[in-house]
């Protein structure tokens, strides 16, 4: 049986034609936060995160293993910093293996973490839900 395919294409087309403004709206409204690009030492220190299985034990935003603390803002945290990171690198403890890196691996692990510290805070509480369905969250700059 042949049947009338218009109205179906017209539904088609209307679906795809209010999707793309969906998208268009989204994507374009402000509080869209589009993924910044690491600099290329923080890429080096991103491969030397990787390469060195940090991932095993340690969380960004909550995800990876969990033997250590997350390091999501491990760089801005009070008491903490690059030398603190550094310190870790350079002793290990009792759970985490010394390891030996040069100075310059060493800042570049340095800049990876700066880099991710400042896309956010994780955990961070400091968000409100709105009726829309956007969540405002409250960065620490804006306290
Ligand atoms: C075998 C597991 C393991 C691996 C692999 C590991 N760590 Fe750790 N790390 C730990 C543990 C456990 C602690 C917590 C030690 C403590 O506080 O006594 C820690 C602590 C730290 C801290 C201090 C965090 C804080 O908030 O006090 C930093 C920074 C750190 N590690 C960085 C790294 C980096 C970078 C790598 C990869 C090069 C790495 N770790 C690999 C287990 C590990």
């Amino acid at each position: 049986m042949i049947t009338n395919s218009k109205p179906y294409i017209l539904t088609i087309a209307i679906l795809i034609f209010l999707f793309s403004i969906y998208n268009y709206v989204i994507y374009n409204t402000e509080g869209y936060v589009a993924v910044g690009k690491l600099s290329p030492v923080a890429v080096k220190g991103q491969q030397i995160f990787q390469s060195n299985q940090c991932w095993s034990c340690h969380q960004l935003y909550g995800l990876g293993g969990y033997l250590g603390p997350d390091l999501t803002n491990v760089y801005s945290e009070d008491g903490k910093g690059p030398l603190y990171i550094k310190a870790f690198l350079n002793s290990g403890v009792k759970s985490m293996p010394q390891f030996h890196f040069s100075e310059e691996e060493k800042n570049a692990l340095v800049e990876y973490l700066k880099q991710v510290d400042e896309t956010g805070i994780y955990p961070n509480y400091d968000a409100k839900i709105e009726a829309t369905g956007w969540v405002e969250i409250i960065y620490r700059n804006e306290r």
